[in-house]
C-alpha cells in the first residue's frame, strides 16, 4: 500500500509565488528512496509550469478539478485530456468546497472519475461529513452514500486506480482536526466498503486524511492503520511544513 502526501493549494499563490514555492520544495522535500508519494495541486494557470518544474523529481502534479466531458463548448472549463497533455498525474474530485460552493453532486463526480480514468489520470476522490451530520451521528452513512454515489459504478479494476481522501468538512481550514480515533474509525469504515469489491481493492486504494493536518497532529493520524497519508491544505503552502509532513509520513511504519 502506498502512502501519499498531497498538497492542495486551493485558490492561492500567483505565478511567481507558485514558482518560488516549488523551488523551495525542491530544497526541503527529502530526497532518496521513499515509500511516500508527494503530490502538489496548484491552481490551473500554474499547472503546466509546476509540471515542468517538477519533471523527473519525486513531486507529482494534481489538478484541483476537471470537467466530465471530453471537450466542447464549456467556457471556462478544463478537460481531463488537457490535464493529461500537460503531465498531470492526479486530479482532485468531489472536494467539499466544490460541493458546497459549486453545487457538485456525487453523480457529477462519478462522471468526472470515469473521464479521468479514461485519460490515465488518478482521481483523488474527496468525501466527508459536515458538523451537523457528525453531531447527529450520521457520518458513517453520509460517507457510505457519497462513496456509493461517486464510485458505485466502477468495476474493481477501475476502483483499484482511485485514491480516496476522507475530509471531515468541520475540520477543513478550521484548525479543528479529527482525533486519531475518529479518523481511524472512518477510514476503517471506508476500507470495509472497499473490501466489498474484493481484497485487492481494499489492499490497494490509499485512504488519505484531510482537514487541518499539520506537523503537530500528523504523527498520530498518519500512524492509524487505515490512514495512508494526507491531503493537506493550509500547511501545503508553507514548504517547510509540507516537507515536515512528508518526513512524518516516511517515519510512520504501519504494522
Ligand atoms: P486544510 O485543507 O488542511 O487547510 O484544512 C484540507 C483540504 O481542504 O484539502
Amino acid at each position: 500500500m502506498r502512502t501519499i502526501v498531497a498538497g492542495n493549494w486551493k485558490m492561492h499563490t500567483d505565478a511567481s509565488g507558485s514558482r518560488a514555492l516549488v523551488e523551495h520544495l525542491h530544497e526541503v522535500v527529502p530526497r532518496g528512496a521513499s515509500n511516500v508519494e508527494v503530490v502538489v495541486a496548484p491552481p490551473f494557470p500554474f499547472l503546466a509550469q509546476v509540471a515542468e518544474q517538477t519533471r523527473g523529481t519525486r513531486i507529482k502534479v494534481a489538478a484541483q478539478n476537471c470537467h466530465a466531458a471530453e471537450q466542447g463548448a464549456f467556457t471556462g472549463e478544463v478537460s481531463a485530456g488537457m490535464l493529461a497533455s500537460i503531465g498531470a498525474t492526479y486530479c482532485l474530485v468531489g472536494h467539499s468546497e466544490r460541493r458546497q460552493y459549486f453545487g457538485e453532486t456525487d453523480a457529477l463526480v462519478a462522471k468526472k472519475i470515469m473521464t479521468l480514468l479514461k485519460h490515465g489520470i488518478i482521481p483523488i476522490y474527496c468525501c466527508g461529513e459536515n458538523l451537523t451530520e457528525r453531531e447527529s451521528d450520521r457520518h458513517f452513512d453520509v460517507v457510505a452514500d457519497q462513496m456509493k454515489g461517486a464510485l458505485g459504478e466502477l468495476d474493481s479494476v477501475s476502483l483499484e486506480r482511485v485514491v480516496i481522501a476522507y475530509e471531515p468538512v468541520w475540520a477543513i481550514g478550521t484548525g479543528l482536526t479529527a482525533s486519531a480515533a475518529q479518523a481511524q474509525d472512518m477510514h476503517a469504515h471506508i476500507r470495509s466498503m472497499l473490501r466489498t469489491h474484493g481484497d485487492v481493492v481494499a489492499a490497494t486504494v490509499p485512504i488519505l486524511y484531510g482537514g487541518s493536518c499539520k506537523p503537530d497532529n500528523a504523527a498520530a493520524i498518519f500512524s492509524c492503520p487505515d490512514v495512508n497519508g494526507g491531503l493537506i491544505g493550509g500547511a501545503a503552502l508553507v514548504a517547510e511544513q509540507f516537507a515536515e509532513l512528508i518526513r512524518i509520513a516516511e517515519r510512520v511504519k504501519h504494522p
